[in-house]
């Protein structure tokens, strides 16, 4: 098992390109099932959770090819029961429900289970399920859903934290094939949501308002197969913005869509950064003195869960008191222990972490519990004094293509090690 030297103390200076993003490429890749025809995906990022959802569109029948970045998948012919040895891996598994019940009528997945960044149910996907129709049984671990035929009906996917993101895509999946007419209201509105039902209208699906709390899908009898890029990954974008603010310097990141980082421009500029965009590239350098500021993780378009952990590492040496708040998964604090391993000075009050900003973080052995907490320790590593040891980054790897590599030719210096 590897693990990553990270040497404190190198200001980041230069190009990175951003690579596709993760979670648009998962379910797109899924949506494959939906059709015997081929799909042409390009710009797919080289992670292990994608290598994870090519093996089971194997498994499933599928034929996969993979040649740097573009992958090619026919589902001529799909059984409908997924693996537990391979879906157990990946959480994200579960959306391939959808378009199997949306095109066999049936699937078979094993319930996802526990996570180490908090409770996360699958009843809203579930519930939207049985809202089109079908029997939804959980029985030995699995979830089987089965359904005869599926109707359209109007479907609200508003949860105790705001909406699903895999619940949307999920029901979309399923209800693009279904009789009639669904509305999905109180639907995600990412900008992997749209990229999903982009790629699904391409296959000849009638998907209206992706991006919107209220999505209208026209079922279709069939789909045919169809060619898509993914959009450019907005979570790795961020966590670069967020590595050149916290080691200095000037970075550019290219082949960006700077609007859907509006909502962690705005903390990073409030806290002391200029940032100036073009219409694919961000170019982010320090503004003078920074200042402590509040956040709150939210739905999009608000702040995103999946940058807390970093922002928290930037405000740890950031003067004055910073407040950061997780109301889509309250629980997504793993990181805090192992920056106070580092010196950080940071306080839990349920769901919020009150970070008292220090000047500096002192290296030392970490562990990385989840993909964005080791992110945020890698990045803790970059101003850190001496060399910080992240440990199991096997779980960086699930999210990030070649960071390392991407970091070092920005002027870091780091290394991977075998443990
Ligand atoms: C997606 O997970 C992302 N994963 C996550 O990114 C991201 O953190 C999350 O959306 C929120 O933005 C992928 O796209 C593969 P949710 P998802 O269903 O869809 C609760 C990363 O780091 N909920 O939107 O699984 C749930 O517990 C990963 O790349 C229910 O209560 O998240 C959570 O509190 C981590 N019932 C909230 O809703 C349900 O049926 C949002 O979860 C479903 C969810």
């Amino acid at each position: 098992m590897d693990k990553i030297l990270v040497h404190g103390g190198r200001p980041l200076n230069g190009h990175v390109k951003i690579s596709g993003s993760k979670n648009s490429a998962l379910p797109i890749l899924a949506a494959a099932l939906l059709t015997k025809e081929p799909c042409i995906i390009s710009r797919v990022p080289d992670l292990s959770d994608i290598h994870y959802m090519l093996t089971i569109l194997s498994e499933l029948g599928c034929e996969v090819e993979r040649a740097s970045g573009v992958v090619t998948i026919k589902a001529e012919n799909v059984i409908t029961d997924a693996p537990y040895d391979i879906v157990r891996k990946m959480r994200a598994s579960v959306c391939v429900l959808g378009p199997l019940l949306g095109r066999e009528k049936e699937a078979t997945v094993s319930l996802p289970g526990g996570c180490i960044i908090g409770d996360r149910p699958i009843d809203l996907h579930l519930r939207g399920f049985e809202a089109l129709g079908a029997a939804v049984r959980v029985q030995s671990g699995n979830v089987k859903v089965l359904a005869p035929e599926l109707r359209g009906a109007t479907i609200s996917l508003r949860g105790k934290f705001g909406s699903t993101v895999l619940g949307t895509d999920n029901v979309m999946m399923a209800a693009v094939l279904a009789e009639g007419t669904t509305v999905i209201d109180d639907a995600a509105e990412e900008p992997e949501v749209v990229d999903l039902a982009n790629f699904l209208n391409k296959m000849g699906a009638k998907i209206e308002g992706a991006g919107t709390r209220r999505i209208i899908i026209e079922g279709v009898k069939e789909l045919h197969g169809a060619e898509h890029e993914v959009i450019p990954d907005r979570i790795e974008a961020g966590t670069f913005l967020v590595a050149a603010a916290i080691a200095g310097g000037e970075v550019t990141l290219r082949r960006v869509i700077p609007d859907h980082l509006k909502a962690v421009i705005l903390p990073l500029e409030q806290s002391g950064y200029k940032i100036h965009s073009t219409a694919d590239s961000l170019t982010i350098s320090p503004n003078g003195s920074r200042s402590a500021i509040q956040l709150d993780a939210q739905p999009y378009p608000g702040f995103p869960t999946d940058m807390q952990a970093q922002m928290c590492a930037l405000l740890a040496t950031t003067d004055g008191v910073s407040v950061v708040t997780d109301s889509v998964f309250p629980q997504r604090f793993m990181h805090v222990a192992e920056l106070k391993r580092m010196g950080a000075n940071i306080e839990m009050q349920g769901s919020t972490a009150v970070i008292h900003g220090i000047s500096r973080l002192e290296a030392a052995p970490v562990m990385a519990s989840d993909l964005r907490a080791s992110a945020a320790l890698v990045l803790a590593g970059l101003t850190a004094e001496g060399v910080t040891e992240i440990n199991r980054v096997y779980h960086i790897d699930r999210g990030y293509e070649s960071i390392d590599e991407k970091l070092n030719s920005l002027g870091a210096e780091i290394e991977r090690v075998k443990a």
